[in-house]
C-alpha cells in the first residue's frame, strides 16, 4: 500500500473517532432538558410583544401558572384574556407594576408567588428602547432607559430570586429552575441611534454573565440571555397586525428597510434553545455570526459547542472584515446621507470596534 495511502486511512480515521468521542461527551455532558410543565413562569413586560408571546408560549408548553407584570392595567386585562384563551388549563394572573420601582416589583412578585406558588421561571422581558444619535440624545431619556433596562432587570432578579434558591423536590417536578434575562443583538454590537439602548444591552449581558457565575451553588437555577433580532413589536415602532409572516421586510417600524422576526418565531426559537440549556440564545442563523464573535469567556453548554464555535470565531473574525464591515459601512453612510450629512474617509466610520 503506499504511504500517502496509509497516511490517508490514519487520518480519516483519527478523524472519525474524534468526531464520535466528542459527540459522546457532549451528550453526556449536555444539560438535561428543562420542561415548562407544571412551572410557574413570570413574565415582566408580558402584556404585549415577546413578553406575551413568552407568556403563551410557556402557557401552551403546559406552564401550571403564567403571571404578567406590566405598567397599563388594560393591556394586562387583554393580555391575561388572550393567554387564558389560548391555553384554557393555565392559571393566569396579572400585576401591575414599574419593573424600576423596586418596592412595586418586588410586591407584583410576592402576589404572583402567593397565587402560584415560587416562580420556576423567570422572564426579565420588560425593556424600553430610545432611537437617536449619541450627541442629540436627551440625558432624561437616557437615565430612564438605563433604569428600566439595567435597574429594573436587576429588581426583578431580586424579587424573584430568594425563594428561586431553595430547590423543587415536589414528586413530578424535574426540580430546574430559569432565569432568562432579555438583550438583543445590542449586548454583543452596538448600532446607529441605538447608542444608549446598546449600553443598557450590554449591561443586561453582563448582568446574566454575573448572574450565571454567583448562582454556582445552585445549579437547579439556569441563567439564560436570550437576544432576539429585531422582531415587529410595537417597540421596533412595528403595529401589531394578526398576519404578518415571520420575517417581514420593507421600510417598516422606526428603523426602515430593516427585516423584522415575528415575535411568535422568535420566542418559539428562544424556548427552544432555553430548554436546551443554552446561555446565550439568538433567534436567527445570522445573528449566529455575532454572537460567536461576541463570545469571549461566555458559559457554553457543551464541549462540542466549545470546539466548534472557538474554530469559527477565528473564521468569522476574519470573514467580518471582509464582509460585515463593508456591508455595515454602506449602510451606515445610506443612513448619514438620508439625515442630510456625508460620511467622509474611515476616521467617521461607524463600523463597530467588534466587528472590525
Ligand atoms: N422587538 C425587538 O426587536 C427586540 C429585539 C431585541 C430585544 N428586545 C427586547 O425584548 C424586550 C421586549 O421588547 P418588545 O419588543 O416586546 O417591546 P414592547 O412590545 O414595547 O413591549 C414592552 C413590554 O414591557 C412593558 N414595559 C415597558 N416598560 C416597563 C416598565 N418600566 N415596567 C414594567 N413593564 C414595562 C410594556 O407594558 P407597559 O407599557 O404597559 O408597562 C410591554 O408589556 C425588551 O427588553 C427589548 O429590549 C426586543
Amino acid at each position: 500500500m503506499p504511504w500517502w495511502l496509509i497516511f490517508m486511512i490514519a487520518g480519516l480515521s483519527f478523524g472519525a473517532f474524534l468526531s464520535i468521542l466528542l459527540a459522546v461527551l457532549s451528550w453526556l455532558l449536555y444539560p438535561k432538558p428543562l420542561a415548562f410543565t407544571g412551572k410557574h413562569v413570570l413574565v415582566t413586560g408580558g402584556s404585549k410583544g415577546l413578553g406575551l408571546e413568552w407568556a403563551i408560549q410557556s402557557a401552551q408548553d403546559g406552564a401550571r401558572c403564567i403571571s404578567l407584570i406590566g405598567r397599563d392595567k388594560a393591556r394586562l386585562q387583554a393580555a391575561t384574556e388572550r393567554v387564558r384563551s389560548l391555553a384554557p388549563e393555565a392559571i393566569v394572573s396579572a400585576y401591575s407594576a414599574d419593573v424600576s420601582d423596586e418596592e412595586g416589583i418586588s410586591q407584583a412578585v410576592a402576589e404572583a408567588e402567593a397565587v402560584g406558588g415560587t416562580i420556576d421561571v423567570l422572564i426579565a422581558n420588560a425593556g424600553t428602547l430610545e432611537v437617536s444619535k449619541l450627541e442629540s440624545h436627551s440625558p432624561t431619556t437616557a437615565r430612564r432607559l438605563l433604569d428600566v433596562n439595567i435597574v429594573g432587570t436587576l429588581n426583578t432578579i431580586q424579587a424573584a430570586l430568594p425563594k428561586m434558591k431553595i430547590k423543587d423536590t415536589k414528586p413530578g417536578s424535574d426540580g430546574f429552575r430559569s432565569i432568562v434575562l432579555v438583550g438583543a443583538l445590542e449586548s454583543f454590537i452596538p448600532s446607529f441611534e441605538h447608542g444608549i439602548y446598546a449600553a443598557s444591552k450590554y449591561a443586561v449581558r453582563a448582568l446574566a454573565e454575573t448572574l450565571h457565575v454567583e448562582l454556582g451553588p445552585y445549579p437547579h437555577i439556569r441563567v439564560s440571555l436570550f437576544c432576539p433580532s429585531r422582531a415587529a413589536t410595537d417597540l421596533q415602532g412595528v403595529e401589531e397586525t394578526s398576519n404578518y409572516s415571520d420575517v417581514m421586510r420593507a421600510g417598516l417600524g422606526k428603523r426602515g428597510a430593516v427585516t423584522y422576526q415575528s415575535p411568535a418565531k422568535a420566542v418559539s426559537e428562544g424556548i427552544k434553545s432555553l430548554k436546551m440549556g443554552r446561555f446565550a440564545i439568538t433567534t436567527r442563523y445570522g445573528a449566529y455570526w455575532f454572537r460567536v464573535l461576541g463570545f469571549g469567556a461566555m458559559p457554553q453548554p457543551s464541549l462540542f459547542s466549545v470546539i466548534f464555535e472557538g474554530i469559527f470565531m477565528a473564521v468569522f473574525r476574519i470573514l467580518s472584515v471582509i464582509f460585515v464591515v463593508p456591508a455595515w459601512r454602506k449602510g451606515v453612510v445610506k443612513l448619514w446621507k438620508n439625515n442630510g450629512e456625508e460620511m467622509v474617509g474611515l476616521k467617521h466610520s461607524a463600523a463597530p470596534e467588534s466587528v472590525v
